[in-house]
């Protein structure tokens, strides 16, 4: 009789997948997408250059790159109604359910039931990334009062996103920086988001239903959510002296608490991505002053190297984007949706690879409930 398989909170460790998308090795810190290393990628290629790297499983040529860009920037715009619909959303509610709500109504403009169609697939796919960067935009600007900015052609992915939040061209340091972000978070194997955008598309689900459920995914505390209360949490800390840092941290950990942008399911090193944001936020600190917050920041992984780097206990990728982020002027509630601008790249990767061979994620469980109960009629219960 074959063996029971042993149940494994989390999953932690199973294969849910063959891929050949991303390798991560966490003992020694190493990323690679599709084989090249992410400090190169961060270095020498767009985000537009890493998407197609992602979908097509090679870097483009210089033509290549040039009509994926063109196609990118051709389905930057959103339908009125998509529009209308973020004008009707509580102008309260966080961006990432607006941006949930938005990609799951495209679903309706753009119908997915041939999902089979390869060509069906790989508009969609660049459909998806373009959209997604116009539509945060447009939700900021909306729960302001402000009418949307319609994006334009001739800027680049990051820099037009940015543009479109204010309606300014980004000065070349700041486009390059956003640029890297989005480059860094763009995939991360089988992290939670991917998993269920994976999980999604088996069902041969739209790619429109299996990005809004990656969406979804991502907004927790623990996944995409961390960058947006890193930031809330070094703003507690209110006496930024060493000693006081240290006590911080201390305290924290013996309640048991989490400290935000710390730990990793994967990395028993330094997250790499956080290495190359470090790097950014430094040049970027050069240029424009210094963040109190940012002293802060190094001062807490020090002592946090010294009270659980023994555990494997460095900081993730999240640790500083928030800090970058905010040096650029993007409200901390939009930092979440700006990791789903660049991951939608990785997840469509992911989708476009799940259809290949496709079947059916379907895992067991191990039931530990009641069984063959008599059912009593209401009046004795
Ligand atoms: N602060 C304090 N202790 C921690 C932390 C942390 N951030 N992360 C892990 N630990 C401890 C945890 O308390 C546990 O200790 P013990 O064995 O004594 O009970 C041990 O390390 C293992 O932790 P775990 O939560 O079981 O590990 P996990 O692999 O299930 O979780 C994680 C990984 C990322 C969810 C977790 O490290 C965490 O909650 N970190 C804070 C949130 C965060 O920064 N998330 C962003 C992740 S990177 C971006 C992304 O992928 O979205």
């Amino acid at each position: 009789m074959a063996e029971k398989p042993e149940y494994i909170p989390g999953l932690a460790g199973v294969p849910a997948a063959r891929s050949s998308i991303c390798l991560i090795d966490g003992s020694v810190g190493k990323l690679q997408y599709r084989g090249y290393p992410i400090e190169a990628l961060a270095e020498h290629c767009t985000y537009e250059e890493t998407v197609f790297l992602l979908h097509h499983g090679k870097l483009p040529s210089a033509a290549e790159l040039e009509a994926f860009s063109a196609s990118l920037a051709a389905e930057r715009t959103l339908k009125f109604r998509i529009i209308d619909l973020l004008k009707n959303l509580p102008e309260s509610g966080h961006p990432m359910d607006a941006l949930t709500a938005a990609v799951a109504g495209l679903g309706m403009f753009y119908p997915g039931d041939h999902v089979e169609d390869l060509d069906f697939r790989g508009l969609t796919a660049v459909r998806l990334v373009a959209k997604l960067p116009t539509i945060v935009a447009a939700w900021h600007r909306i729960r302001r009062g402000d009418e949307p900015i319609a994006p334009r052609s001739d800027l680049g992915h990051a820099e037009n996103f940015l543009y479109m939040l204010e309606g300014e061209e980004p000065d070349a340091l700041t486009a390059k920086v956003m640029d890297v972000a989005l480059t860094l978070h763009a995939e991360h194997s089988m992290n939670a988001s991917t998993f269920t955008a994976r999980v999604t598309g088996s069902t041969l689900s739209d790619p429109y239903a299996a990005v809004a459920s990656a969406i979804g995914s991502l907004a927790g505390p623990l996944h995409g959510g961390a960058n947006e209360r890193v930031l809330t949490m070094l703003r507690t800390i209110e006496d930024p002296t060493t000693e006081n840092i240290r006590r911080w941290a201390e305290n924290r950990l013996a309640r048991k608490e989490k400290i935000m942008g710390f730990g990793h399911r994967v990395y028993k090193a330094k997250d790499p991505r956080a290495n190359v944001l470090q790097k950014l936020a430094t040049q970027l600190f050069e240029e424009r002053g210094r963040s109190p917050i940012y002293d802060v920041a190094v001062e807490l992984e020090t002592q946090m190297d010294q009270l659980v780097g023994h555990k494997g206990i460095y900081p993730n990728v999240d640790f500083y984007s928030g800090i970058v982020y905010e040096k650029m002027g993007i409200p901390v509630d939009l930092f979440t949706p700006v990791f789903a601008i660049a991951r939608v790249g990785g997840w469509l990767a992911h989708l476009l690879e799940q259809l290949e061979g496709n079947r059916i994620f379907r895992p067991s469980q191990e039931y530990i409930g009641e069984r063959d109960l008599e059912l009593k009629p209401i009046s004795e219960r």
